[in-house]
């Protein structure tokens, strides 16, 4: 089983995720959104490219939350952001989100035609490397990097994840962006938390008062899902449904 690592979603060769499962990883912080809405019980995201195509696919599901965020921020008339705080169990139990990102959504589509896909983040980092083992394929970590570029946060949480499969699965081998990325992890493997200094978005997000939210998305474990994408009806869902 080879492990490989993408570092931005348009180095990613669709042709290559062929036959493998594909982890997606945009730590801040729409995978760390993924995996807290998807716990506290939403029943589905439908993750979209841009704006308005997220404001015409709302329009089509009643009941459905508009999500995500622009330059940070949700876009006029969205009902949430792109916070894992504002994800709770009274705002999103039993609903569908249409979820767009600058980043992250984009990363999940750009995933598809792996043969399974699913969402990574340090919140849930031991059981998605758990889940991409148990799939018996190769498999492709996809960082959703940062407006085209690299992001310190997600290649650190793909190199923790490296570093786990290849302890979990005797047979794993890690390709050069693998161990290229797994270097990155073992600089933060005891102190996630010091990439709220050394990377760049999470400085960003704390200057415009996000530090809680960086804070939730440098937090190892808290929860044991990991979200699925179910490229054929077009929803990021819970595995337990
Ligand atoms: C993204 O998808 O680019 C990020 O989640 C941006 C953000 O921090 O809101």
């Amino acid at each position: 089983m080879r492990v490989d690592v993408v570092f931005t979603p348009a180095a990613v060769i669709p042709a290559a995720l062929a036959g493998s499962t594909a982890l997606v990883i945009d730590v801040l912080r729409a995978s760390t959104s993924m995996v807290t809405a998807l716990a506290n019980g939403c029943q589905a995201l439908v993750p979209v490219a841009e704006v308005e195509e997220a404001r015409r696919r709302v329009a089509d599901l009643p009941g459905a939350l508009l999500a995500g965020e622009r330059g940070g921020d949700p876009p006029e008339g969205f009902d949430l952001g792109n916070s894992p705080l504002e994800f709770t169990r009274e705002r999103v139990g039993g609903r569908t989100i249409v979820f767009t990102t600058s980043n992250g959504t984009r990363a999940l589509i750009a995933a598809r035609p792996a043969t399974s896909v699913g969402v990574a983040s340090f919140a849930n980092l031991s059981a998605a490397a758990d889940w991409a083992i148990g799939q018996g394929r190769s498999i492709v970590l996809v960082c959703a990097g940062e407006l085209g570029g690299r992001s310190v946060e997600d290649e650190t949480c793909a190199g923790l994840l490296v570093d786990r499969m290849l302890r979990l699965e005797a047979g794993a081998i890690a390709g050069p962006t693998a161990a290229e990325a797994a270097d990155a992890g073992r600089r933060y493997a005891k102190d996630v938390a010091r990439l709220g200094h050394d990377s760049p978005h999470a400085r960003r997000l704390a200057s415009r008062g996000r530090g809680p939210d960086v804070a939730a998305c440098l937090t190892l474990d808290g929860f044991a899902l990991v979200p699925i994408y179910r490229a054929e009806i077009d929803k990021v869902v819970s595995p337990y449904r």
